[in-house]
């Protein structure tokens, strides 16, 4: 019987299957779903059962869940289809066979005004109807949704939000991913919902001022209103509905909606969670432009 990860070829899931063989699972019992099966040709050198997984294709979806024990829903990127995408994939496992359904929701997805969690409220609701055991792995917000963006931070001298002093419960993608690899390999999750986010939360202003600490270049936070941070995401070429979702993030993060005390993750992991100082040193370090100081 295995454990079937989707998206394995994106960030996320990647992580999960490398914490998975971290942990001792049996290469073998792992499958690696994906839509592109060559990308992954190096976890299959390892032993790993790599097989394609496409949401919209129900054969690939029967196959790769054939013999699955637990299944991993990562959720994808195909906005406007993706609640029935993971539906479609988490009945397949269920059809499958699965005794167990996870899959990687937002914060407080049941309630909360966010926008981005609405394909994911309504995939919760989905999953529950199919009648199968299932896990909610709520995750906040990831470091890397700031670190990527580094060298613009750097470029522009400052980080554009309109969050004014709302607090982020954020951590590491692979915090996150080892948190659905602990799920995956050990027992008693079925019906859990795990609102997953770091130890400690920041502000805007606070990751600037890490920023500056870790590329030694100064770098402060300019708030915004809604309608500026949007024009600024679509004239920095994001198409219109994406950035209406991603400022109406930072106008949650204002409201406290990213906020998350409730200490799952790092009890999930059995380890503290990654600080904001130790995400922001690594991509200092790697960032084009920074001078990479490495006091912390
Ligand atoms: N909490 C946060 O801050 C945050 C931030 C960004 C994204 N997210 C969400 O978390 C997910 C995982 O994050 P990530 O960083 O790993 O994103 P990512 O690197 O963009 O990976 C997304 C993966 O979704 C899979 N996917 C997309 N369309 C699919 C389809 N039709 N059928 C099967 N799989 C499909 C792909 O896997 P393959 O390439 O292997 O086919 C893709 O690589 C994202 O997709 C998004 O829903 C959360």
């Amino acid at each position: 019987m295995s454990i079937v990860v989707t998206g394995a070829g994106g960030h996320l899931g990647r992580l999960v299957v490398e914490n998975l063989l971290a942990r001792g699972v049996p290469a073998g019992r792992i499958v690696a779903g994906t839509r592109d099966v060559g990308a992954l040709s190096s976890l299959a050198e390892r032993g790993v059962d790599v097989r394609r997984l496409d949401f919209d294709d129900p054969d690939s979806l029967a196959a790769a869940f054939t013999g699955a024990e637990k299944a991993l829903i990562v959720s994808g990127t195909d906005f406007g289809r993706r609640v029935e995408q993971h539906v479609g994939a988490a009945r397949a496992a269920r059809d499958a066979g699965a005794s167990l359904v996870a899959y990687t929701s937002a914060p407080y997805a049941d309630t909360t005004d966010l926008l981005l969690a609405e394909d994911h409220r309504a995939t919760e609701a989905g999953i529950r109807a199919l009648d199968v055991p299932f896990t909610f792995l709520r995750n906040g917000w990831y470091f890397e949704n700031y670190t990527q963006q580094l060298p613009v931070y750097l470029q522009v001298g400052a980080v554009v939000g309109s969050a004014g002093e709302g607090r982020v419960s954020g951590a590491a993608r692979s915090d996150y991913a080892e948190a659905a690899a602990a799920v995956l390999s050990s027992d008693g999750h079925e019906g859990a919902v795990y609102e997953l986010g770091g130890d400690t939360s920041f502000t805007l202003s606070e990751l600037a001022e890490q920023i500056t600490k870790h590329t030694g270049q100064p770098v402060g936070y300019r708030d915004v209103t809604q309608p500026e941070l949007e024009a600024v995401l679509t004239g920095a070429g994001l198409p219109g509905p994406v950035a209406h979702v991603l400022a109406d993030t930072d106008r949650a993060i204002a409201a406290g909606r990213l906020l998350i005390d409730t200490g799952d993750l790092s009890r999930l992991t059995g380890r503290p969670t990654t600080s904001l100082s130790d995400a922001v040193a690594v991509a200092a370090a790697s960032a084009p432009g920074a001078a990479g100081v490495s006091a912390r």
